[in-house]
């Protein structure tokens, strides 16, 4: 905040404009031009391209966290554990983090991500970014809040195992519950009677308290300090050229229809649109979840947040790359059930996608992928 004034007041002092910066090997030094910029609206330029701010929100709108899960310390680092502790599965193989991890933009490189015994779902393993801000999760949005979803991977027979499956023999001739099998599982580690009782107050285990736990923990999935972001708060040398290329192509209604659905501030409209890429037809969208034949296709936009990290792409994880997305776009299949209407062929040459690539990878944001809070607690 500190620096931001003291850029303003300089930008002011100074009074430049289009100032072209010297070279691009001190981004932050606090001795360079000040940007004249600040998200004033008005085109600036560097590397001789002339560009504009202020078309993508600078921050992320305040989150919606519900009344009976007020986040404290020892619930987030409770949260922590659970999400890469393979004793959550049934056979203490696969965690949360085993389809989310951080050096993969908290998603997998793979299509279908294996869970138990290498058995597969058909979805393409969701990238975990600034989980507080959704109203619905899941690709078609099963779920309405993070509390609600948190079992869901627990009590899936493909993904973390609990939950019965009577294909699932060396599991089915046990006769307590799966519930009992997994604080069974989590009651082996001594760590956590004291983490459960500083989270909740006593040291028991329940589903309510595992789900809570994940679900504060999932809250501080906060990502906005990408090279992008900075740049989008005005240090026009934290992205090359290539990429200030892409944001204009990406930022230009005329040339591209992207920021109809991925707008805001995590380049996601919030809503379940059909962009017609898919290769699949396995899954139905959002239609699977409101039998609603016009829904049929319907996907949530994903953010594009830590894209460059996590191919392969859209929900089936059919299309392997970035470029490959981008140049789906330019030549869509118009003949897709439900196509939406604002897909439409786009004139970009080989450039243009190689830059929009460049400029997606720009949303790559390592502070947080490698903040400490977020790592792995266990040895494992
Ligand atoms: C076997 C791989 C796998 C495992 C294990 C797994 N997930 Fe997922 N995750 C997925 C897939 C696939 C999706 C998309 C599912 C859907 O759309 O229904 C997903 C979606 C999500 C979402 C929704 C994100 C959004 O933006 O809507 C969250 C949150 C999430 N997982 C958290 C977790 C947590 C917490 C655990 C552990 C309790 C977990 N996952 C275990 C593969 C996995
Ligand atoms: C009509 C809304 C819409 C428009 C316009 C649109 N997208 Fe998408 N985009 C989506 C949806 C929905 C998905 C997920 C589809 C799926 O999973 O089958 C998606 C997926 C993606 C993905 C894959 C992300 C991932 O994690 O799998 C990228 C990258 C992407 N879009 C970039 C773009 C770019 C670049 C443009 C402009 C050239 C664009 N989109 C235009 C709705 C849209």
């Amino acid at each position: 905040m500190f620096r931001l004034i003291l850029l303003l007041i300089l930008g002011a002092s100074f009074g430049l404009t289009g100032c072209k910066e010297a070279a691009p090997s001190t981004p932050t030094g606090t001795n360079q031009p000040p940007d004249d910029d600040n998200n004033t609206g008005d085109p600036d330029t560097y590397e001789g391209i002339t560009f504009k701010l202020g078309v993508i929100p600078t921050s992320l709108p305040s989150m919606n966290i519900p009344q009976i899960n007020q986040p404290t310390a020892a619930k987030i680092e409770l949260g922590r554990h659970l999400f890469y502790d393979k004793r959550m599965s049934t056979t203490r193989q696969v965690s949360c983090g085993s389809c989310h991890a951080p050096e993969k933009g908290f998603a997998d490189n793979v299509a279908v991500s294996p869970g138990i015994q290498g058995r597969m779902g058909n979805l393409n393993a969701m990238t975990l970014v600034n989980l507080g801000h959704y109203e619905d999760y899941g690709w078609n949005g099963r779920f309405k809040s993070l509390e609600e979803h948190a079992p869901g991977p627990i009590f899936n027979t493909v993904e973390l195992g609990f939950g019965r499956d009577p294909n699932f023999v060396e599991y089915y001739g046990d006769p307590d519950s799966d519930t009992i099998i997994l604080f069974r599982n989590l009651g082996e580690e001594p760590k956590y009677p004291n983490m459960f009782k500083d989270a909740f107050g006593t040291t028991d285990i329940t589903i309510e308290r595992i789900a809570h736990a994940i679900a504060a923990f999932e809250r501080t999935f906060v990502s906005i300090t990408s090279p992008f972001d900075e740049f989008n708060s005005g240090t026009k040398t934290a992205i090359d050229g290539y990429a200030i290329r892409g944001y204009n192509l990406f930022t230009d209604a005329t040339k591209t229809n992207c920021l109809s659905c991925h707008n805001g501030a995590n380049f996601t409209d919030n809503q379940f649109n059909n962009n017609g890429a898919s290769k699949t037809t396995k899954n139905q969208g959002r239609a699977d979840r409101t039998g609603n034949s016009a829904d049929i296709g319907k996907f949530r936009t994903p953010s594009l947040r830590n894209a460059g990290l996590t191919a392969p792409y859209m929900h089936d994880g059919s299309i392997a790359t970035l470029e490959d997305v981008i140049r789906r776009y330019r030549n869509p299949d118009l003949s897709r059930t439900n196509i939406d209407p604002r897909i439409r062929p786009l004139d970009l040459t080989d450039q243009d996608v190689a830059d929009i690539a460049a400029f997606i990878k720009t949303l790559t944001d390592k502070k947080f992928l490698q903040s400490p809070g977020l790592q792995n607690p266990w040895n494992n």
